[in-house]
């Protein structure tokens, strides 16, 4: 892919798993105070609220899977369900949402309980009642404990990213759906503009990669082959092609809409507050007071620091075009008939 790699992008590879688990320990609060219950970006209409765009591009992956009350599908990291909920909401599927992060923690000085991903998306689904639909589980996606043919259909938003080496996530789904089964993913890739060899996109993809806790950033082609690699779309009639693979940032803003990083470029507004520059500032200030009295963990300031350069890269990359976190692919499990 790109010659350079820096050693702390060959540790995050080696130990992806681990890394995320404590990284979703630090920064979910951040996430849900700062963004809400889902944790993605979305392009945004010109008269939409984010929220709006949010629950629009979760829809948006619905329907393209066709979702229906008949379906048993499986949320591929899943964060504190709000995907999961709004999708169950629209079609009314069963949905099983897993996800790697569910710890607890305790410091010395006080016992601070903190729901991190299950607890916070299990208690949150329960009060808008959609236990029935909804169930977050604690799993590693890269070694699924679901029985082969499990499940209707698939969807992973902004999540498999987190994964060393995609055939290690993808093949796991493909496992685990039924012969026949969908599976669509909004896949983090690099675009065909970005260029090793330029040094502002370099440092924006390795802020993007530290300050989100990814491995590395793979190109949409070498996500599209990993979907083929294991098997997806292997069927006679759809030619050896995966279903469909497109950036919908780039469908999205071709036909008037606003980009996905513009929420993090934060003009503050009403709306913006909890994204503004103040907030930041605040949130800040208070991370490090709570971290110094003990009643945050140790690394809170170091975290809310690294999302902060995660957040700048984001946005570089985004202006640069050199990335996009909204790559969609759609592959389907070769029924057993072809
Ligand atoms: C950016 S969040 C997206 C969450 C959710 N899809 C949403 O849009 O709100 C990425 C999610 O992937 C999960 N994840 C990362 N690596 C994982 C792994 N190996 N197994 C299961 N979940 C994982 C994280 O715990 C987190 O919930």
């Amino acid at each position: 892919m790109y010659a350079d790699r820096d050693k702390g992008a060959e540790n995050r590879k080696k130990n992806a798993a681990a890394m995320v688990d404590t990284f979703y320990d630090l920064v979910t609060d951040f996430y849900e105070n700062g963004w809400g219950q889902s944790f993605h970006f979305a392009p945004r209409g010109r008269f939409e609220t984010f929220r709006e765009s949010i629950v629009r591009h979760e829809h948006y992956i619905a329907a393209k899977l066709d979702l229906n009350e008949n379906d048993y599908v499986l949320d591929v990291g899943c964060g504190i369900g709000g995907p999961m909920r709004n999708i169950a909401q629209f079609s009314s599927a069963k949905i099983c949402g897993i996800t790697i992060n569910e710890f607890c923690f305790n410091n010395r000085i006080l016992t601070i309980k903190k729901r991190y991903q299950v607890k916070r998306g299990t208690e949150i689904t329960r009060k808008a009642g959609l236990e029935k639909l909804c169930e977050s589980r604690v799993m590693n996606f890269l070694d699924m404990k679901f029985n082969d043919n499990t499940f209707d259909k698939a969807f992973a938003v902004e999540a498999t990213c987190h994964a060393g080496n995609r055939e290690d996530v993808f093949s796991q789904v493909f496992r685990v759906l039924k012969p026949g089964g969908l599976f669509a993913s909004y896949e983090w890739v690099l675009t065909d503009k970005y260029d090793d060899e330029n040094s502002k996109h370099k440092k924006a993809r390795q802020q993007v990669e530290k300050g989100n806790a990814l491995p590395q950033i793979i190109t949409a082609n070498r996500a599209v082959e990993a979907f083929k690699n294991v098997g997806f779309g292997k069927q006679k009639k759809f030619k050896k092609k995966v279903l469909s693979a497109v950036d919908v940032h780039k469908y999205a803003t071709d036909n008037g809409q606003l980009p996905w990083y513009g929420t993090l470029e934060a003009k503050c507004s009403v709306e913006n507050l909890p994204q503004s520059y103040i907030a930041t500032v605040v949130t800040h200030t208070l991370c490090s007071v709570m971290e110094k009295i003990g009643m945050a963990p140790k690394g809170t300031t170091r975290a809310h620091e690294i999302l902060l350069e995660g957040r700048d890269g984001l946005v570089a990359s985004g202006q640069l075009g050199i990335f996009t976190p909204m790559f969609l692919i759609i592959g389907r499990k070769p029924s057993k008939k072809t």
